[in-house]
């Protein structure tokens, strides 16, 4: 299964692409190393016949064909790779160190190559040998060449060593892709074997991350971010499907069963007038809890950030205060707000609002002992301000009896209610709702004591204006 793998992935076509401009570039490297070696020997001896040759030509326009043949047979005595023959017309040797005419044709270029037969101090030697031939006046003819026997050795010796230089710079790499390619390949073949066992259903399963920090090890990473919010995502609708299961069923049973039995009782139409006011109630709660339980999810989910926009915090505060003013009033509660205008928080009008009127509601209905026998009101203080590590405070004050320092935590825990509200209407949302939005928004809440009473704040990030 790998190699025909290997062939598709990308980074081996890359690895042979690269390859391919490698050898191409030792090739020429080498093609140049040979012209410098070799061609070099080639064309100096080409340019020593060619040296001898208008030497001889010299003497030949001097002294004619006696001074020709006598230069011939001086020359012949030196021992070396010069050759040379003289034939009359008849074509018997005058002078020269080979024994007869040459076979052969010469070429375009007029240089012919040869073997001829030299007796050597082991017998009759092959040699191979290049020379250039002119026939003279009157039918003589003339040969000056070179024994290239030597220099053909060391030219195979040098073309020999340049093609092995090749195949093993391609052998090394066509290796070196392969490898590479092949690593690359394990590392995606994790890549997709964990993203397999993801899709299997094993959510919490993560990427393998290399810690190479190059494009592999990014996309790992991006994946990975995207699986947290999947699962975050997954958590919110679980957590949400089974708070409706526990925290709705057993209400919605109650109901159901208290008007199984009202009908099987006979009653006046007083009695069922007050069974179906007090269910109607009860709807109401279990549909104010399932409205909480739903924003929750929404604001824990995070997909609500891209609809946020520039908010103006004073503006949400007084609408807030305005619309709780009735209901404070008539619980003895006066409401003052101090909001410093011009600020702006990115965020979502509605659940911003909703936080504040969570705050307010809390401040109603836990903040106590308010309108007390002298008619006295106790006050609701709502401010906004920018604090000075630029971030927007939004806070409710009451002057009631407060949460313990030791609940602070857990009253932002769904469905907790304290002790002392047992007797209020409310499940116990509507600080958790506060949370998860302050969240949403990149901000928490802190709870002080107000001696007595409350403050709740909600810190915000400001937008600079
Ligand atoms: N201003 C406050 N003063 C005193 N206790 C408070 C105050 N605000 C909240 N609490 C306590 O914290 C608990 C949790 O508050 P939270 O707003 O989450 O729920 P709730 O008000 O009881 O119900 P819900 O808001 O869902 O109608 C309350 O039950 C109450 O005991
Ligand atoms: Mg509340």
């Amino acid at each position: 299964m790998l190699p025909i793998n290997l062939l598709k992935t990308s980074t081996f076509r890359l690895a042979v692409l690269y390859l391919g401009l490698f050898a191409a570039s030792a090739i020429m490297l080498l093609a140049y190393v040979y012209w410098n070696t070799a061609g070099f020997l080639v064309r100096q001896t080409d340019e020593a016949v060619q040296a001898e040759i208008t030497g001889l030509a010299e003497q030949y326009a001097q002294g004619g064909l006696p001074l020709l043949v006598h230069t011939v047979i001086q020359r012949s005595r030196d021992p070396g790779s010069s050759l040379y023959l003289v034939l009359d017309p008849g074509g018997r040797v005058l002078a020269g160190n080979l024994d007869v005419r040459p076979t052969g044709e010469p070429g375009a270029d007029g240089w012919m190559d040869f073997i001829y037969s030299r007796k050597g101090l082991d017998g009759v030697e092959l040699k191979a040998a290049r020379a250039r031939a002119f026939v003279l006046a009157e039918g003589f003819y003339l040969l000056v060449g070179r024994d290239v026997q030597e220099r053909r050795e060391i030219e195979s010796l040098i073309t020999n060593a340049l093609i092995w230089a090749i195949v093993l710079t391609l052998m090394l790499g066509l290796s070196g892709g392969l490898f590479m390619s092949r690593n690359m390949l394990a590392r995606v073949d994790e890549i997709n074997k964990s993203s397999v066992e993801i899709m299997g259903g094993d959510l919490s399963r993560r990427l393998p991350i290399a810690g190479t920090g190059d494009e592999l090890d990014q996309l790992g990473r991006n994946l990975n971010a995207m699986l947290d919010q999947i699962e975050a995502l997954m958590i919110g609708m679980r957590q949400v499907t089974d708070n409706v299961a526990h925290d709705l069923r057993s209400p919605l049973n109650r109901m159901r069963n208290r008007l199984e039995v009202t009908l099987l009782n006979d009653m006046s139409p007083d009695e069922y007038r007050n069974v179906l006011e007090r269910t109607i109630g009860e709807a109401d709660h279990l549909l104010t809890t399932f409205n909480a339980l739903l924003m929750i999810a929404r604001a824990e989910a995070g997909s609500l950030r891209e609809s946020m926009t520039n908010v103006d915090p004073a503006a949400i505060a007084r609408d807030a205060a305005e619309l709780y003013e009735p209901v404070a009033e008539e619980s003895g509660f006066a409401i003052h707000v101090t909001a410093e205008e011009g600020l702006l928080v990115r965020g979502n009008r509605e659940l911003l609002s909703q936080v504040l009127t969570n705050l307010i509601d809390n401040a109603i209905k836990h903040g106590g002992q308010a309108g007390n026998a002298e008619g006295d009101t106790s006050s609701i203080d709502i401010a906004v301000a920018l604090n000075e590590d630029g971030r927007v405070n939004m806070s409710v004050s009451d002057h009631g009896v407060g949460i313990p320092e030791h609940q602070y935590g857990r009253v932002l825990e769904r469905f907790v209610r304290l002790e002392a509200s047992r007797n209020t209407p409310g499940s116990g949302l509507g600080l958790s709702l506060a949370a998860a939005v302050a969240r949403l928004h990149g901000g928490r809440i802190d709870f002080t004591n107000n001696e007595p009473g409350l403050k709740v704040m909600v810190s915000l990030p400001a937008v600079a204006a």
